[in-house]
């Protein structure tokens, strides 16, 4: 075992010379990054934002103008930010229960839920799979309800050939770190609806700029990250109490402010390496999916048909909650940053009851997933040996797996 070394969960690399030219104040760099998103997704009127959750949150503002509806459909297991985002617009949440063969929403689950009192149904696309938007947003129509595409994770990933974010009324994106693409924090909206599209930028527009110390902190923490994603420096921050990687918090009250320009300085120079990175995850999820397939006591959660997923990280089912920390135990020894992902259903987050629509249906494949789930890395920074290290520990055979090479 090599204690001094880990590789990362999840992660996208931020190279030097992305993020030194970034510092140097240049003009027109939102009109560049909008021109990046019109021609590579397809997508229209971005609005760049601190954070995906505030881009939730605007998004769900601009929505309720106008309607009397108040309740937000989300997925019974997802990031903890979506709930907060709700909260955060003074909406109640609804939860409709997730399949754990795809970690997409229940669709039978879905059309059981009185749609009447729906403002918005807001499907998750975990780790990079996208789920069934198009049916989505044939349910939404029929049921007067919007529907937002949740891209967060799945940016650059495709339904039916088009691209994620770009289904429904609106969609968006986030730059957080051990998304697609980084700047430290980050959310971009994107909407084809001029209505909504207007009613956005009246609310961007009030928003504050940037602190003075956000910005710093943005500068500091992509140096550091740049230098620091590497598993012979992982393994260090991952140390640091503090820091707390990977947690996710119910927290309604989060900062919302424009995305700092130097930030969209660093989307545009890093957004081309998007497809680069993604296709090294796809290879990466292909190997292990090969690696793994079959094991007793491990299921995968499968795409669903027409998509074509870009695997943030690969999902694995263990049998129980017991087997899995059997296995993360076994992966953390080899030197291997597996993750138990998001610690609870929604539902069960303490303190989220006040802001939960009354009689909520049981969510039976959301408890089941929480209780199951855990995620291997994909990123670029994971090397073929990393590869090999993990398919040896979850397939257990020889007892002890071996250590992940320097
Ligand atoms: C599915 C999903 N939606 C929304 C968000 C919110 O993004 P951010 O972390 O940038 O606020 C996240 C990210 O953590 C996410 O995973």
């Amino acid at each position: 075992m090599n204690r001094f070394r880990l590789v990362a969960p999840a992660g996208a690399p931020l190279p030097a010379r992305t993020v030194l030219p970034s510092l140097v104040p240049s003009g027109g760099d939102r009109h560049a990054l909008a021109a990046l998103l019109r021609e590579r997704l397809g997508v229209q009127n971005p609005f760049f934002v601190s954070s995906g959750r505030a881009a939730l949150a605007i998004l769900l503002k601009a929505m309720r103008q106008g309607s009397d509806r108040r309740e937000v459909i989300v997925p019974a297991y997802t990031c903890f930010s979506v709930p907060s985002a709700v909260a955060r617009a003074g909406l109640t949440i609804r939860l409709c229960d997730v399949d754990p063969k795809t970690l997409d929403l229940d669709l039978n689950a879905l059309v059981r839920l009185d749609l009447r009192r729906a403002l918005c149904i807001v499907p998750s696309g975990l780790y990079g799979l996208p789920g069934d938007l198009v049916a989505l947003e044939q349910i939404a129509r029929t049921s007067g309800a919007f529907l937002v595409d949740d891209a967060a994770q799945c940016l650059g990933a495709t339904k039916e050939g088009r691209a994620c974010g770009s289904f429904g009324d609106a969609g968006f994106y986030s730059l957080g770190r051990g998304k697609g693409i980084t700047t430290m924090g980050g959310g971009i909206l994107v909407t084809p609806r001029q209505d909504l599209a207007r009613r956005i930028a009246g609310i961007v527009r009030d928003l504050r700029r940037p602190s003075a110390w956000a910005v710093g902190a943005a500068v500091a923490s992509s140096a550091a990250y740049s230098t620091m994603l590497r598993p012979s420096r992982y393994w260090l921050i991952d140390r640091v109490p503090f820091l707390e990687l990977g947690a996710s918090r119910f927290e309604p009250d989060f900062r919302i402010a424009r995305l700092s320009a130097y930030q969209t300085r660093l989307a545009t120079r890093i957004f081309p390496r998007l497809d680069s990175y993604n296709e090294i995850r796809r290879n990466h999820a292909d190997q292990l999916r090969s690696g793994i397939e079959g094991v007793e006591g491990i299921e995968i959660p499968r795409p669903v048909e027409g998509a074509s997923p870009v695997y943030l990280r690969f999902p694995v089912l263990a049998r129980d909650g017991a087997d899995r920390a059997r296995l993360l135990a076994r992966l953390r020894r080899a030197g291997i940053g597996a993750s138990t992902s998001y610690p609870t259903a929604i539902g069960d987050i303490p303190g989220i009851g006040s802001y939960l629509a009354r009689h909520q249906e049981v969510c039976p494949g959301a408890r089941e997933i929480a209780a199951r789930i855990f995620t291997l890395p994909t990123h670029p920074g994971v090397t073929a040996r990393d590869i090999e290290v993990i398919v040896e520990a979850v397939r257990g055979d020889q007892g002890h797996a071996p250590e992940a090479s320097r």
